[in-house]
């Protein structure tokens, strides 16, 4: 990855509405709970805001933000590899039907789930956990290359995830606060890759309540949750349904890729 300084050229620049105030340039995206002013995190996103080639050589450029230790890549996947994806999770769905796991509390969760991978991410009445198999007795399928290229991108690690926890978000479905925390070895990262509506997501601290700031993420975008925020809390508070063509029916599809063991 090389970095460059260079103007700030945001992908969706329609989205953006500046607002007076020392964030103008990223105030439509990320909103602070924590006060109405955003300049405690200018200086962050001033140092971290990176530009870098892509893949391609060709001199594009990209967003990346950086959250409460969330690495936010803006426009990861444009529409075409969005397709591609969403075109190998519809095989993987095929498959391994997506299901509404209960809480161990006995709750529905609003989010429908399935898994591709060694593992898929359950959760019943006994808690949370990884299972060998989909609750229809068969193995999951494989993560689709089109996804595991985004590990590699992002991350460059020879190791690589063995589970992608496929999340759909119908409008009406959020996500609790909550760590990711039932893999073995916390020093991998979670990488997320968001499909579909846009989704207000919610991060915090590894402690439970306290401060927490939110964005945006739209589809295309891509989030590694590592280091020392790997076990920050996070959550799903909204769909904003219709923001999106890329789904046919509307709705959000999430994958996270998880090294499990
Ligand atoms: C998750 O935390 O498992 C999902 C996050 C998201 O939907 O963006
Ligand atoms: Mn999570």
């Amino acid at each position: 990855m090389t970095r460059g300084a260079g103007p700030l050229r945001h992908p969706c620049p329609d989205l953006f509405t500046p607002k007076a105030g020392c964030l103008q340039r990223f105030e439509g995206y990320i909103r602070s709970s924590s006060g109405p002013c955003n300049r405690c995190m200018r200086k962050e996103l001033e140092n971290l805001r990176g530009f870098f080639d892509n893949k391609d050589g060709k001199g594009k450029y990209m967003t990346v933000l950086r959250l409460r230790g969330f690495d936010i890549y803006k426009a990861f996947l444009d529409p075409v590899a969005q397709q591609a994806v969403l075109g190998d999770i519809r095989s993987v769905v095929k498959k391994a039907p997506f299901f509404r796991p209960e809480t161990p509390g006995g709750k529905k969760m609003s989010v429908r789930m399935t898994s591709a991978g060694q593992y898929g991410w359950f959760s019943d009445a006994d808690g949370y956990r990884y299972a060998d198999q989909h609750p229809n007795g068969t193995a999951w399928p494989a993560i689709p290359e089109t996804v595991l290229s985004i590990w590699n991108a992002l991350t460059g690690l020879e190791r690589k995830p063995e589970c992608c926890l496929i999340n759909y978000y119908a409008s009406d479905a959020k996500m609790g606060m909550h760590q990711d925390r039932d893999e073995a070895d916390f020093r991998w990262p979670v990488v997320s890759v968001s499909l579909g509506d846009e989704a207000l997501f919610r991060i915090g601290g590894q402690k439970r309540g306290g401060k927490t700031d939110s964005l945006w993420l739209q589809s295309g975008d891509v989030v590694v949750m590592g280091g020392e925020a790997r076990l920050n809390h996070h959550g799903v508070d909204r769909v904003r349904a219709g923001s999106s063509k890329l789904l046919p029916k509307g709705g959000r599809i999430n994958l996270t890729m998880r090294v499990v063991k």
